[in-house]
């Protein structure tokens, strides 16, 4: 367990960290949030990360200021004195504490959560995994470019795919792909490499704005379009973005093995390119 998390603006301990029970994060899901990885004591792809917490922030009105130093300073020393160099940052901001009604009063202060958990990722090297996945149906609402903690679509789907054994659910609407549970879908086929377009049905994965610019760096065409189930069972190589599981291999989906059940050349090339450019910040 970590020692320290740091809730407005104080550092406190975990174990004793607490919040209001009228917080309207914990009764509405009013709130959004980030995951950042860090990687040897590096925060990955922290600017993006920090400009789509803005974004969500002013998608859903939540008035809340905050300046990346400051940001990073605390993330620094809260992975210091928990003594994290590999793992991830949790940062929630919820819209702040008021009597319980639907309707929010215009001038509340935001709640401030941030802690570290210690993560292993899946980097290539010799044992780097491929992971099995299932498809499930996208049950969640229409705007899912904003990061919010309203997850529950997601966990009923993750859930499913925990009962079959499997690392995550490709989710479905209307016979295409849409993303995954916590990830970016990316299926290949021949040169091409396509991946649902970043508008309001999915979320604009930091990974996967990382990977848009290093794919200008290959002879791969980049195809931002949404793909069917069907092209999804039929690509050559398919993987999974996000800031929990770097890129990762999909080898099955489902009962149908990809690739013979392997990890792809280009998915592997990817995988290094990637991390490489998180090691050279
Ligand atoms: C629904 C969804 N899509 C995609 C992603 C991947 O985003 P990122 O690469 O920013 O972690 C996540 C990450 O949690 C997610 O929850």
């Amino acid at each position: 367990m970590p020692s320290h998390a740091y809730i407005n603006n104080k550092f406190v301990s975990f174990k004793n960290a607490k919040i209001h029970i009228e917080d309207r994060g914990l009764q509405f899901a009013d709130s959004v949030y980030e995951v950042i990885a860090v990687l040897n004591g590096n925060l990955i792809d922290l600017d993006f990360h920090l400009k789509r917490l803005r974004y969500s922030l002013k998608e859903l009105k939540i008035s809340y200021k905050f300046n990346k130093l400051d940001f990073k300073n605390i993330f620094h020393k809260l992975l210091g004195k928990n003594r994290i160099s590999n793992g991830i940052i949790y940062l929630q901001i919820t819209r702040g504490v008021q009597y319980r009604e639907h309707k929010y009063k215009n001038k509340l202060i935001p709640t401030l959560i941030i802690y570290s958990r210690n993560k292993k990722f899946n980097l290539p090297g010799k044992n780097f995994k491929g992971v099995n996945t299932i498809t499930f149906e996208d049950l969640r609402w229409k705007r899912r470019d904003i990061k919010t903690v309203n997850l529950l679509p997601n966990i009923i789907a993750a859930n499913k795919a925990k009962q079959k054994n499997a690392y995550e659910a490709i989710l479905l609407q209307d016979g295409k792909v849409t993303e995954g549970t916590s990830s970016n879908i990316w299926i290949i086929k021949k040169n091409n490499l396509i991946t649902h377009p970043a508008n309001s049905d999915i979320l604009k994965g930091v990974t996967r704005t990382s990977l848009l610019k290093i794919i200008k760096k290959t002879s791969l065409k980049l195809v931002e379009k949404s793909f069917t189930h069907k092209q999804l069972l039929e690509a050559d190589e398919v993987f999974l973005t996000s800031s929990g599981s770097f890129i990762t291999p999909i080898l099955k989906i489902d009962k149908k093995k990809i690739n013979k059940g392997k990890i792809g050349n280009i998915t592997l090339k990817l995988a290094k390119m990637y991390t490489t450019s998180c090691t050279n910040g």
